[in-house]
């Protein structure tokens, strides 16, 4: 298994992605497919509705816990010190799980949550913090946060994030986020880093796919593994989710990585966080 350091140990650079993953036999397959070729890192989020169906599959695999990574996501409506906490708690009784490897923040507040934002976001870290603390959490961080989230997480908080899942593929680099935090030492990971599988025609990443004999897919999850970002590609195929984590044995030459790191957006989500008010439907 390839993995990135992360403060004192380490995770996995390819994880497998679950949202929209509903029904429990679907989500056996998927789960025993990714796990018999090296998969250990599973994403899920509140989110998804789907923690108790991965905690079963888990489960009924026989897949021993400490050989895992398991991910989860607070949120919207759980924000807060005391929320998050038992937000958390209520997830890792969902997935039978005991502890969880790593719990984000799904999304930030921001302005349109009114004036208070940045001390929204503070208190529900606060609650992060104290999850890690207890020792229910190994690595706390947030997803889709952009540097004007972050900077008041970044200098004022006791524990600082330790990762941030936002989208990151080959026409959505997002640039002013990913050097922020390398410059502060946040790992990054891709979520939808095959644009939600939009960019798989794109001819330009067919024609990088030609030179190595390999996928268009591969391609993205490559350039994210040479730029030091963990990808979540989604994928119930056996086939698929084979390919997507084997991506260690070529490597993209420079003037392909310029290329890739040029391309004009091509396909994804491109969710604005800033936006992302709609989202609040979970109860
Ligand atoms: P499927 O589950 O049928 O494989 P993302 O991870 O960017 O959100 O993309 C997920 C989408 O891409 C899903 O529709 C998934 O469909 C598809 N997908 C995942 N891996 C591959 C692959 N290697 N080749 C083609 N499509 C893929």
């Amino acid at each position: 298994m390839v993995t990135f350091n992360i403060l004192h140990g380490s995770i996995p650079a390819i994880g497998i992605g679950t949202w929209k993953i509903n029904d429990l036999k679907v989500m056996l397959n998927t789960l025993k497919s990714a796990y018999d070729c090296g998969y250990r890192l599973i994403d899920t989020a509140a989110a998804y509705s789907n923690e108790i169906i991965v905690g079963k599959a888990i489960k009924t695999l026989g897949l021993k816990r400490e050989e895992l990574f398991i991910q989860d996501k607070l949120w919207n409506t759980f924000r807060g010190y005391t929320q998050s906490q038992e937000a958390c708690k209520k997830s890792i009784r969902k997935l039978k799980a005991d502890y969880l490897d790593a719990f984000l923040i799904h999304w930030p507040a921001s302005s349109r949550n009114g004036p208070d934002w940045e001390e929204i976001n503070f208190e529900t870290w606060r609650g992060l913090e104290q999850l890690q603390k207890e020792g229910l959490v190994r690595y706390i961080g947030v997803c889709n946060f952009k540097p004007c989230h972050l900077k008041v997480l970044v200098e004022s908080a006791t524990i600082k994030p330790q990762l941030n899942q936002i989208e990151i593929h080959p026409g959505y680099p997002q640039t002013e986020t990913v050097n922020y935090c390398r410059d502060n030492g946040i790992l990054l990971e891709a979520s939808s880093p095959l644009g939600n599988g939009q960019l798989l025609g794109n001819e330009i990443l067919l024609r990088i796919a030609q030179n190595h004999n390999i996928s268009s897919a591969q391609v993205c999850l490559r350039w994210n593994y040479e730029r030091q970002v963990c990808s979540i590609p989604k994928s119930t195929n056996s086939t698929r989710i084979r390919q997507n984590i084997d991506i260690f044995d070529f490597s993209l030459s420079e003037e392909e990585t310029k290329v890739l790191d040029n391309l004009p957006f091509s396909g994804g989500l491109g969710l604005d966080p800033d936006g992302v008010i709609n989202y609040e439907r979970l109860q």
